[in-house]
């Protein structure tokens, strides 16, 4: 069964807006666990446009869930990574430039910086580090050789597929690259741009997926329906769209 992880990202960066001290992201990932969330997923991002240092340090003390750190190698972001121990690191590119990440790393090039930083994280003492990859054959097989325990597949291309075919096309790119990752004893997550539309094909598409991370799409229909609401409607379509072949 997949678990749905929630991000909280954007109710942070509906609070810096306004430089209020609300809406509490910590509040809200208490009612993304009452809506059935498995686990909190948040992004310190080196500018710090929206989860802060001090929500990080308030996570990881109030919530008792998985937390899933997102973070790129910036020393900075790792050091706070380390000393914060989160279950779940997950490694992603980041650009100053960008509304919001934008593709995959590429193990690859990024190799000698993710082989000193992956050992770090594992030694200090998260449990799992995930790089998060486009779903690419031989950036699958780098992820394994640096040592990270998991990944997790980029969606975007999927998301943003307008014909069926490309979906098609995509879905079979994913579960070459799952069934690669499970050969490689990779833990295999997903995300980016799955929302109550697309999610159900992609679930039942693509084996081998243990957790989702969704963040926009919730966070979008919680202002019509409530955050809680919003979250038990997502876990719903997770939860009854496992891998059907
Ligand atoms: N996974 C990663 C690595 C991300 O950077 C993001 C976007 O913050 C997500 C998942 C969630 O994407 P979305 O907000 O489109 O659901």
């Amino acid at each position: 069964m997949t678990d749905l992880l929630v991000n909280i990202d954007h109710v942070a960066t509906l609070r810096n807006a306004r430089n209020e001290s609300f809406p509490d992201p910590l509040r809200a990932a208490m009612e993304c666990l009452e809506g059935g969330a498995k686990g909190i997923v948040f992004h310190l991002r080196e500018d710090r446009r929206h989860i802060t240092d001090a929500d990080v340090y308030q996570f990881k003390s109030a919530l008792q869930t998985k937390l899933d750190f997102e973070l790129s190698t910036a020393e900075e972001i790792v050091a706070i990574c380390c000393s914060v121990r989160p279950q779940l690191a997950t490694l992603v590119p980041e650009r100053r430039e960008e509304v919001t990440t934008e593709g995959g790393l590429n193990a690859i090039q990024s190799g000698t910086r993710l082989k000193n930083v992956i050992p770090r994280l594992l030694d200090a003492g998260v449990k799992d580090v995930a790089l998060f990859i486009d779903p690419d054959l031989d950036q699958i097989d780098e992820a394994a050789r640096l040592g990270a325990t998991a990944i997790e597949l980029h969606t975007g291309d999927y998301a943003n597929a307008r014909t069926d075919a490309d979906k098609l096309f995509i879905l079979d790119r994913f579960k070459l690259a799952t069934q690669r990752a499970h050969e490689n004893g990779l833990v295999v997550h997903a995300g980016h741009g799955l929302d109550y539309a697309n999610y159900t094909t992609f679930g039942k598409s693509v084996p081998h997926i243990e957790e989702v991370s969704i963040g926009f799409a919730i966070i979008a229909r919680s202002l019509f329906i409530g955050l809680r609401s919003a979250v038990a409607e997502m876990n719903h379509l997770v939860t009854t769209s496992s891998y059907d072949g």
